[in-house]
């Protein structure tokens, strides 16, 4: 008589099961932890947590295959953040209540002090990058997307919110000012905000030369500093210089007032190493889902979007965030997923 073997396929228990085993630890709950509004190398990771760095390698690789975290290319480095639960798979229910737990827990302040210092050697590279490379900024930056190539696609998004008369503008990271006439044109007064005084002359000259006489600008770090609140706040081609660009949406959601706006031109994801070099970026564009999941997790509401190719592969998303009237403060976690936009079929303008 022949004795049936049993069935070794792997069925839906083998994820349900390496779902509670990268749960299982500590430390991996920690790192979770740690990953919920940002995204890290292994390096920084090992760093944060002081370890080895293939301990983190392994931990890492525990959670990745739990569909825990995810991981992103930055040209040589792999980063990691958190994977959100796939709405209706198995193991959805519980994937979001562990994040859930996750969020309650406070990291160690000695954690916290190194995370910390990994944020500020980022911010640091970028703020080096523009203190020496003020006088070839603009070539440097056409290397990847010149302003006239979005102009006029930022112009429709901004002309179609109709602001009334007597609204205010903050344009933060306004590089060499050359958006500053459109915004000084349209809005009642505009305060531009550059952390890089070098930088910041080229806007001043700008505003000069150009007698825009309602523009003030202002050495300032748009994160770290009080500013007054604009009905319109504008990011041109400046999220993917902040530490922290999850982060950064929410504490500039906080400078729009309510019923006002973000507007938010970024680079989608990329992998173009040498803008790192060439134009100080520390992360190589977005994914449009993610730049939507931050706005909704720092209180925003998504408005229309615009996609542009460029002739040189890189992709721009031209997008519009919405601050609503009434809003309770930022909200803490998204238990679910929102159809993104980029879900919901870009409207795409080739160049
Ligand atoms: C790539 S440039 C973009 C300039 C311009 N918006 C454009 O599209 O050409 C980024 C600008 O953001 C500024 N910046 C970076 N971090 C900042 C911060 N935390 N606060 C204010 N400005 C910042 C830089 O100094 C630089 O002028």
């Amino acid at each position: 008589m022949s004795m049936r073997l049993p069935d070794l396929h792997h069925d839906d228990s083998d994820e349900l099961a390496a779902l509670c085993k990268a749960g299982g630890d500590p430390l991996r709950l920690k790192v979770l932890r740690a990953l919920a509004n940002d995204s890290f190398g292994v390096l920084e990771l090992a760093q944060i947590f002081a370890i080895g760095q293939s301990g983190m390698s392994h931990h890492l690789k525990v959670l990745a295959q739990a569909g825990l975290v995810a991981t992103r290319r930055e040209g040589n480095a792999i980063f990691y953040r958190r994977a959100l639960p796939a709405a209706g798979g198995r193991g959805g229910a519980l994937h979001a209540a562990l994040l859930g737990e996750v969020d309650e827990l406070r990291l160690d302040e000695a954690i916290r002090a190194r995370i910390a210092a990994v944020h500020a050697q980022r911010a640091a590279v970028s703020r080096d990058f523009f203190s020496r490379m003020a006088e070839r900024f603009r070539a440097q930056q056409d290397l990847i997307a010149a302003l006239p190539q979005y102009r006029d696609g930022l112009l429709s998004l901004l002309d179609a919110l109709r602001f009334p008369a007597g609204a205010t503008a903050l344009e933060v990271g306004p590089g060499d000012g050359a958006f500053l006439p459109e915004l000084a044109r349209r809005f009642a007064r505009v305060t531009a905000l550059d952390n890089s005084p070098a930088m910041l002359e080229l806007a001043r000259q700008r505003c000069t030369e150009e007698r825009l006489g309602n523009v003030e600008v202002k050495l300032a770090d748009a994160l770290n500093d009080e500013h007054e609140a604009a009905d319109c706040v504008v990011l041109n081609m400046v999220l993917h210089h902040f530490a922290v660009p999850a982060e950064a949406l929410k504490q500039l959601a906080r400078l729009v007032r309510p019923g006002g706006s973000l507007l938010v031109t970024e680079l989608c994801s990329h992998d173009q190493n040498w803008a790192r070099e060439a134009c100080g970026d520390l992360w190589l564009g977005f994914d449009q889902d993610d730049l939507a999941h931050w706005a909704d997790i720092a209180g925003l509401e998504p408005g229309e979007s615009l996609y542009i190719g460029l002739r040189n592969g890189f992709q721009i998303q031209l997008r519009h965030f919405a601050k609503p009237e009434n809003q309770n403060g930022p909200r803490q976690r998204m238990t679910g997923r929102k159809q993104s936009l980029f879900e919901q079929g870009p409207r795409a303008l080739h160049r």
